[in-house]
């Protein structure tokens, strides 16, 4: 079992969109996969169950903090399983030892790949990942912003790492737009002293559209009112398949 959690602190910049293509790609090269949603807002549990009203489904992520209950992933119809995530998740806690204890419950269960979507947040939600996971997906934009709030993410990153050594993160520049000079600026910085994980990620409605219909953008076909169809552009749907089968193998 290979576990993945795709985090940053910062919202926006693109975790659950890359926590479903990773899915997705997973899925369609035979693995059995899991996510595990620990979003109170729950849109990868609405995006995979086709179902808005998911999120107010409690239990599902919810046993991740919860000592001794059986993890129960509910069946998704693109043949992915998931721990949901919901609004009653905020309150979630837990101990050291229970923490411990539910990273071992999960190793136990029969999946290949596990994929977290984190939340953009400092509480249990998004530090007991860390705890748990072999590889963090770290999403970032080339803006100010992001770029300011990374070290903190990078932070608590070695903290977690006394404790789980093997932790290892790839850095994944999402919503890139070569043109814009200003983006160009900030990955150029970004790259001088980060590695971050090629091919980027470029901005493109057709990766929202997509998601929107549940779909990773590699196979989406926008149907128009004149019935054509068309496709997100080749090298965006290149990017995309190429960085997700790239972050499950490494
Ligand atoms: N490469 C992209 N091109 C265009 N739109 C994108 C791209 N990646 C993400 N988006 C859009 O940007 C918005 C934020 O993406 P997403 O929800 O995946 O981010 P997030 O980090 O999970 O946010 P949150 O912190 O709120 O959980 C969404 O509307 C999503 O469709
Ligand atoms: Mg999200």
């Amino acid at each position: 079992m290979k576990v993945f959690a795709v985090t940053n602190q910062k919202g926006g910049v693109g975790k659950t969109t890359i926590a479903l293509h990773l899915a997705w790609a997973a899925q369609e090269l035979g693995h059995r996969v899991l996510v595990i949603d620990l979003d109170p807002q729950g849109n990868a549990s609405q995006v995979l169950m086709r179902d808005v009203k998911i999120n107010l489904r409690r239990g599902g992520a919810a046993l991740m903090f919860s000592r001794g209950e059986t993890l129960e992933p509910l069946a998704t119809p693109a043949g992915i399983d998931l721990l949901n995530g919901h609004q009653y998740l905020d309150a979630a806690e837990a101990d050291s030892d229970t923490i411990t204890e539910r990273g071992e419950a999960l190793r136990k269960l029969d999946y290949t790949t596990v994929i977290f979507d984190c939340p953009p947040s400092l509480s249990k939600l998004f530090t007991a990942p860390l705890h748990w996971a072999d590889r963090l997906i770290i999403p970032l934009t080339a803006d100010f912003f992001t770029i300011s709030g990374l070290n903190g993410t990078l932070d608590l990153l070695d903290t977690a790492r006394t404790e789980n050594p093997f932790l290892a993160e790839r850095l994944v520049l999402n919503m890139f737009t070569k043109n814009a000079r200003a983006a160009q600026i900030y990955a150029r910085d970004l790259t001088a002293t980060l590695t971050l994980k090629e091919p980027f990620l470029a901005s493109s409605a057709m990766v929202r559209e997509a998601v929107a219909h549940s779909q990773p953008v590699w196979a989406y076909r926008h149907i128009t009112p004149a019935n054509n169809s068309l496709r997100a552009p080749r090298d965006v749907r290149g990017q995309w398949q190429i960085l997700c089968r790239g972050l499950l193998h490494d």
